[in-house]
């Protein structure tokens, strides 16, 4: 290159340095080798130090070399990154917005923000107020010079942060470079204002739940610590050295407050600023709201707080904030919090508390899950004591040990899961939990086959498995026998009147009537209910018999091909494989099932006893349905979406995907589908309970 001129030659590199830092960072696809990037590196870094006059703060120099680079360093914010006064109840929530619509409507009529005017309230719209999703990642401020991301840095204690601009430089939804308004600087459009000379943006870095499952299930595979929340491995994937580690991970951005800007529009409302950056091209939430007055605030925060799972990212409460920016600087701070603005907190879906300890459960099918025993806490809206870890690889990926400090989740309905310890306070000399090779019921060997993740219990005899497998075989979704649950089968167990599922049509009724707790009237109950659970369908059986990997639908599949048990057991894996929706490995543990000997005596009994066997071909069913259209939505307690959609389709009924103007009537359970009940509310059709679905199955739909 002799003969360049040097500043050229500098401009040249930059540009350069900069192109591949985007190949590299941002899309992951660099041009050229570490190698050969270094070199570039170096030859700037040559020039600057040849040409003092060359060298600038926001040469890549400064920014990408090892030496130089500010990772990390200690930022002062130009204001306070404040925290938000909180509150968990409307009632206060509504408290400090009555106080807001006083001061302003005050301050309009009397001049006296402390004085409220009469009839200012009732009936008024009241004030403006953006609601916003409060994201749960953490807080970054981004400086942007002539355009240019200069500088991203955390919050920190809200006075001094930590510098993290490189590792931010490489989150794809943060822009490096500002578009001014209406499209990219670089497109030379014309503009409407310059971009500032300086403009701070303020918001959430987040990581979407899909993102986060996918991360932790490449930590677990590389034998790596678990991520305990979104936020946590927001902040994690942050905080590396490498930027490289941070360009790998998937995270987002919302942008929610504008700081200081120099050299640029001049703005009256909150909303318009958020405008302003969405144009500037930041991510911007979809779902923030202006709003009118506190009943529409109210509805806002109520109704995220019913959606909150309807999003791909965590959030845990709203920010209502007064939009109009001069009612804001009059209203100004206290030390740590504006006045103007409020987060309503969701309740708390995570908890910490203490893990006791670490057990084994053993299920029907023999497999041993462990599951935590925790000191009481109440999460989610529910208390809390056992949650399950899965099996033992979750508990070796997760290394939660007796003893630890662990954080507890129990989102909506789900059932409740440890996210995982909070390693710094641990105890010290903690073990790692290990896996017990001997069933905790039995004594007998716990087995785990190579490429299984699950543990078992291969005792067949094994009174845990026992009970589970006689409960089970009288559940609802199975032969649905009323008066016998877990702790009767359990009772019954140990009193030697139950071995194995046929027992149950083999009771023998004068020793229970001498158990504890039974008398003539309850026996008799028993007696009846036994008796009319011989009469479940084929696939309530199939249910019933606990063959693993064999659940409701796989069993319906069988039952309405095959018709019978006997040809079910008669078939080889292959032909029960070729089933359509049934596959290989139902079919090989179906086939396994019949063929052991032990499996037969069972089937045998069961025959003798008077069970059914066959399946009555469907239009045996009265065709109670013929014609109708109903849509299954949501959870039902007693029915799987399948069996539910099979019981229609018996009674003459189809049961398509979809709500349209062809439908007769929803069936809605629990968490049903937002769009489709929208869709029935919009159309009029009528929406009704699992109750109401049942008295359908048996009599059709009343005449109205
Ligand atoms: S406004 C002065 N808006 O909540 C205004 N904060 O408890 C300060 N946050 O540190 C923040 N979503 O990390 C604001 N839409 C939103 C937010 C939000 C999440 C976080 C932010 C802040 C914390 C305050």
């Amino acid at each position: 290159m002799a003969g360049t001129d040097p500043a050229e030659r500098a401009a040249e590199l930059r540009a350069l340095i900069e192109h591949h830092n985007y190949r590299y960072f941002v899309l992951d696809d660099p041009e050229l080798t570490d190698a050969e990037f270094d070199d570039l590196v170096a030859e700037l870094a040559r020039l600057e130090a040849e040409h003092p006059g060359l060298a600038s703060k926001r040469s890549p120099t400064v920014r990408v070399g090892g030496e130089a680079s500010t990772l990390f360093a200690p930022v002062r914010h130009a204001s306070p990154m404040m925290s938000l006064d909180k509150t968990t109840s409307y009632e206060e929530l509504i408290a400090w917005g009555a106080r807001m619509e006083r001061l302003g409507a005050g301050r309009s009529a009397t001049g006296d923000p402390a004085e409220p005017t009469q009839g200012s309230a009732a009936g008024s719209k009241g004030l403006r107020f953006t609601c916003e999703l409060k994201i749960d990642g953490l807080a970054l401020s981004l400086l942007y010079e002539q355009g240019t991301l200069v500088r991203a840095a955390t919050r920190g204690d809200g006075d001094v942060g930590e510098d993290v601009t490189a590792n931010v430089a490489t989150v794809g939804a943060i822009p490096r470079a500002l578009f001014a308004a209406g499209g990219p600087a670089s497109t030379g459009e014309s503009l409407t204002w310059g971009v500032p000379s300086l403009v701070e943006v303020r918001g959430e870095l987040y990581m979407p739940i899909a993102s986060f499952e996918e991360l932790n299930r490449r930590q677990a595979l590389a034998g790596s610590r678990q991520f305990i929340n979104p936020r946590n491995a927001a902040a994690g994937s942050l905080r590396q050295k490498d930027p490289a580690v941070t360009a790998s991970r998937d995270l987002g951005f919302w942008a929610y407050q504008l700081g200081a800007v120099e050299g640029g529009p001049g703005f009256a409302r909150h909303s318009e600023t958020l405008e302003w950056m969405r144009k500037a091209g930041f991510p911007v939430n979809p779902h923030i709201k202006v709003v009118e007055g506190l009943d529409e605030v109210d509805e806002y925060c109520r109704t995220w707080q019913d959606k909150r799972h309807s999003l791909d990212y965590e959030i845990d409460g709203v920010v209502v904030k007064l939009d109009d920016l001069a009612e804001q600087a009059e209203l100004g701070s206290t030390s740590r919090a504006p006045r103007w603005a409020i987060a309503y907190k969701f309740p708390p879906e995570e908890k910490t508390t203490r893990l006791i300890d670490i057990m084994v459960s053993i299920g029907r099918t023999g497999k041993a899950t462990p599951f935590a025993v925790l000191e009481p806490v109440v999460v989610g809206g529910a208390r809390v004591s056992l949650a399950t870890l899965h099996n033992e690889d979750q508990v070796r990926a997760k290394d939660v040990r007796p003893g630890d400090t662990v954080v507890v989740r129990r989102a909506g309905d789900v059932i409740p899961e440890v996210r995982g310890p909070i390693v710094a306070l641990r105890p010290e000399g903690l073990a790692p939990w290990r896996f017990p090779d001997r069933c905790p019921a039995c004594g007998g060997r716990l087995e785990r086959a190579p490429g299984d993740s699950d543990t078992f219990c291969v005792n067949d005899g094994c009174p845990a498995q026992v009970v589970a497998r006689i409960t089970h075989f009288a559940s609802r979704g199975a032969m649905d026998i009323e008066h016998l649950g877990e702790a009767t089968v359990r009772q019954f167990v140990e009193a030697g009147i139950l071995h194995d599922i046929s027992d149950v049509y083999y009771m023998d009724y004068d020793k229970v009537a001498t158990l504890e707790g039974w008398a003539g009237v309850s026996v008799a109950n028993l007696r009846a209910s036994v008796e009319a659970s011989k009469r479940r369908s084929l696939a309530n059986l199939l249910v019933g018999l606990s063959i693993r990997h064999l659940g409701a639908a796989g069993s319906q599949l069988l039952a309405g091909h095959f018709r019978s048990l006997d040809a079910i057991a008669a078939a080889d894996a292959d032909t029960l494989s070729r089933v359509d929706g049934v596959g290989p490995v139902i079919g090989a543990s179906v086939a396994g099932f019949f063929a052991a000997e032990a499996n037969r005596r069972i089937v045998e009994r069961l025959r003798a006893a008077g069970v059914t066997f066959e399946d009555p071909r469907s239009e045996a069913l009265p065709q109670v349905l013929a014609g109708l259209s109903i849509v299954v939505t949501g959870t039902l307690a007693r029915w799987s979406r399948e069996q539910a959609e099979a019981a229609l389709k018996a009674r003459g009924a189809r049961s398509p995907g979809s709500v349209t103007k062809r439908t007769t009537l929803v069936v809605a359970g629990r968490d049903p589908g937002a769009a489709k009940i929208a869709k029935a509310a919009e159309l009029g059709v009528p929406v009704v309970d699992e109750e109401a679905f049942e008295e359908l199955l048996e009599r059709g739909v009343p005449d109205s």
